[in-house]
């Protein structure tokens, strides 16, 4: 019987390896298919946590995580069960922005170790093209003494979820897949078809899988990155940012971005990664690595822009009572990873000022080890000068003006600020109530 089949049928188990945001949904998606699943991961702590049905990427939920039938596991030898497997790892960067394969090249000898003949091996983790096939293959290869190609097959299907988004789901994206030849094509698109009710996009190789991953992240990127420098032009000129936006985007083919702040481990990642390789092979970036800057440079900006909003009523900055609404690197999510808000932070401790940070997803053990942040309760912000929206949580987003103003500092002529960062409040509404506003 062919390895779709046996899978399909439950007589062979497909494993993830890496369990996160992107690994676990998989993981739990195929099972309710009636897949037999291993999940594992090299964090006990995650493990343990699934295994008593607690999803702290919140991307499942408890209650799925309870009733699935994935097999959990840290201990490598179950992966031998396993004949399809899935790898789902990190891919950071680091300091000096060049790509951090250790994650992928860990995992893979993992692989390699338990793999059986016959085996399917797909990576999900965002790389620059080459990778899978030319650093992943090999050391499955090394690992295992099997034959890529001949003994075990490779292929590539980059992960497109949108944490904390409740309408595009694993389920509902189109997914890109790519085989090493025609029949693994084949199998994989096959089998990931059991979950992905949106369909599958097959590509001829594996290159084109991995780079259509990169550039649509690095795309996004540099739209963003377009439009933080408006904002930073029109701010200098006294025009609303959004408002051009909403005016602009009347037009059939406006592209429909806004300016933020670019976080996270995807968008402000994944195109190092890219003109990593581009650069090795003598091209230098000139686009990609100039939105890059504008974007890593917005932090900077709004914290400017706060100090300034300070000293135009009058406040002291240093004396100024700081809250900062939001620490995760985007709406109703947890992930706090490569937060831009800390950006925020840091610039805002350099003139002395430590603001109060309130985020009822981030997890406040995290925060504190990541960032030696303590993250404050939103029932006790009393007494604020200004206030900084950095994050689009739905909680944040359901605040009334009375709530907001519950937070000032009451004091007769007292300019209470606002920093709106995402654009979360009626701009008209907050000036008749007499709010010194800021939008980005
Ligand atoms: N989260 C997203 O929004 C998203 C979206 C699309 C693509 N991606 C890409 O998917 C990949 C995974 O991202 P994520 O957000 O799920 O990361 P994550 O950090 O949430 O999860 C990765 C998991 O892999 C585990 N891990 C690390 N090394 C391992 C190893 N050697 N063996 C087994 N497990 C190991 C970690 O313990 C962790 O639980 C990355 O390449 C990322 O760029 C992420």
């Amino acid at each position: 019987m062919k390895l779709y089949d046996l899978i399909k049928n439950g007589d062979e188990y497909i494993s993830l390896v890496g369990l996160g945001y992107v690994g676990m949904p998989i993981a739990v998606e195929f099972a309710k298919k009636g897949v037999k699943v291993i999940g594992f991961d090299i964090n006990e702590h995650r493990i343990h946590e699934y295994k008593n049905g607690i999803d702290s990427t919140k991307e499942v939920g408890d209650e799925a995580l309870k009733n699935t039938s994935v097999y959990f596991t840290n201990d490598e030898i179950d992966l031998k069960k396993a004949l399809f497997h899935i790898v789902a790892v990190p891919t950071p960067i680091n300091q000096d922005k060049t790509p951090d394969l250790s994650p992928v090249i860990n995992a893979s000898r993992t692989v390699g170790r338990n793999l059986r003949k016959g085996s399917i091996v797909v990576y999900e983790s965002t790389v620059y093209p080459g990778v899978t096939e030319d650093i992943c293959g090999k050391i499955l290869e090394e690992e295992s003494g099997l034959r890529c190609g001949i003994d075990f097959k490779i292929g590539y299907s980059p992960e497109r979820i949108n944490p904390g988004d409740k309408i595009h789901r694993l389920e509902t994206i189109t997914k890109i897949v790519s085989g090493m030849d025609a029949e693994s094509l084949e199998t994989i698109s096959k089998v990931y078809e059991l979950v992905i009710e949106a369909g599958v996009h097959r590509v001829s190789s594996l290159k084109v899988a991995e780079a259509a991953k990169v550039v649509e992240n690095s795309q996004r990127d540099i739209n963003i990155a377009f439009m933080n420098e408006l904002a930073m032009v029109f701010d200098k000129m006294g025009i609303d940012t959004n408002e051009v936006i909403e005016a602009m985007n009347t037009k059939w083919n406006a592209l429909n971005f806004k300016p933020g702040l670019v976080g996270g481990h995807c968008i402000g990642v994944d195109p190092y990664y890219f003109t990593y390789e581009a650069e090795k092979l003598g091209y230098h970036s000139q686009i990609i690595l100039s939105g890059r800057k504008i974007n890593d440079s917005m932090g900077e900006f709004v914290a400017d822009a706060l100090i300034k909003q300070l000293i135009l009523s009058g406040k002291t900055p240093i004396n100024s009572k700081v809250i900062i609404l939001g620490i995760t690197f985007k709406e109703n999510c947890p992930d706090i990873r490569n937060s831009k808000v800390t950006d925020i932070i840091k610039r805002l401790n350099d003139y002395g000022i430590f603001p109060n940070v309130v985020d009822p997803l981030a997890d406040p053990v995290l925060t504190k080890q990541a960032y030696n942040v303590e993250l404050s309760d939103i029932k006790n912000i009393h007494n604020a000068d200004a206030i900084l929206f950095a994050v689009g949580h739905d909680q944040f987003k359901s605040l009334s003006l009375n709530d907001i103003n519950s937070f000032y500092k009451v004091m007769p002529n007292d300019q209470k600020i606002i920093i709106d960062v995402k654009g979360l409040l009626p701009l008209s509404e907050v000036k008749e109530a007499g709010y010194r506003i800021w939008r980005l």
